[in-house]
């Protein structure tokens, strides 16, 4: 019998982190999410808020639902607040140093048999494990943006992940209503490593004036049946963490496909970054 998380640390609560605890709570399940100070609290509180509303709104959560789900999730400032969870996801910011700094520090918080997850999308998961005394349980489980309705989770196994995890992850996975795919550690596992040269073109076409913005993504929406077009997609995303997965592909791969385009850093260095700044490719109110 495989092992069953009751609750579940969440650290680091922006788009991904919010999303990710709301997915979970849903679920039936204890949620702490940590922030790193109580201004990201009260943020992630009404992320949360105004994502649970909308789900009331179009009819996919029931009002009392709704408010028992907010009620099973426990915000702190603290990561020794984690110290009985049984399992910790980690949605910090692509950093490595700061990731590393988060996973030694559960690592001495935590039971020494709970598993350690990362949400990384760019970052190697086996790098990771190193700073912790449990390398081998140390997991990906890389969600999807946005976490409440896109059902993809890449669970990244490394070379010593304890062969017990993976399946442990998978039936969470499942009981949290997602769908598993097993994947190797490496820079954009399945998904990102089809993605994101695709989204990278894009940003050039877009940068040689082969076509407007509103076009590019018409031709992808119309012509292909995808949801959102690239430039749409990437304002989603939020353009620095889209560049940040790229660079990261690139230096792992070399594949020039992976080169980030220019115009994707002028963005960012002018705090045009998507959907979270108002500003990217389109203006949001
Ligand atoms: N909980 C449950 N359901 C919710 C919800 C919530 N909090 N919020 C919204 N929904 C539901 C809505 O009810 C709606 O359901 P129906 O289609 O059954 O009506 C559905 O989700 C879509 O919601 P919206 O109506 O708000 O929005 P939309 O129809 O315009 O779709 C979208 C928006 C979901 C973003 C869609 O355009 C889409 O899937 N785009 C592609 C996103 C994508 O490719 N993401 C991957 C990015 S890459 C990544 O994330 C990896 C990485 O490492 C960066």
């Amino acid at each position: 019998m495989g092992r069953v998380f009751e609750s579940v640390g969440v650290v680091g609560l922006g788009t991904m982190g919010a999303g990710i605890a709301e997915v979970i709570a849903r679920s039936g399940i204890t949620v702490v999410g940590v922030e790193i100070d109580d201004e990201g609290v009260s943020r992630a509180r009404s992320h949360i808020e105004y994502s649970t509303s909308r789900a009331l709104a179009k009819g996919k959560l029931e009002g009392a639902d709704r408010d028992a789900l907010l009620e099973r999730i426990r915000y702190t400032t603290s990561l020794a607040d984690l110290a009985d969870v049984d399992l910790v996801i980690e949605a910090v910011p692509e950093s490595p140093e700061l990731k590393a700094e988060i996973v030694a520090e559960l690592d001495t918080i935590t039971r020494p048999d709970v598993i350690l997850a990362s949400n990384t999308s760019s970052l190697s998961v086996t790098e990771l494990g190193v700073h912790t005394t449990r390398p081998d349980k140390v997991i990906g489980m890389h969600f999807f943006n946005p976490a409440p309705v896109l059902t993809l989770m890449e669970v990244v196994r490394t070379v010593v992940t304890d062969p017990q995890v993976v399946p442990d992850v998978e039936a969470f996975a499942e009981r949290i209503g997602k769908t598993p795919v097993v994947t190797g550690d490496r820079a954009g596992f399945i998904a990102n490593a089809l993605l994101f040269g695709y989204l990278n073109h894009a940003v050039r076409m877009y940068e040689q004036r082969y076509a407007t913005r509103e076009d590019l993504d018409a031709a992808m929406r119309y012509g292909c049946g995808y949801p959102m077009g690239p430039l749409a997609l990437l304002d989603l995303i939020g353009l620095d963490t889209a560049y940040e997965i790229l660079e990261s592909m690139y230096r792992q791969s070399r594949d020039r496909l992976h080169a980030p385009a220019p115009l994707l850093k002028q963005m960012i260095s002018a705090g045009l970054l998507g959907r979270k700044s108002a500003r990217g490719f389109y203006t949001y109110e």
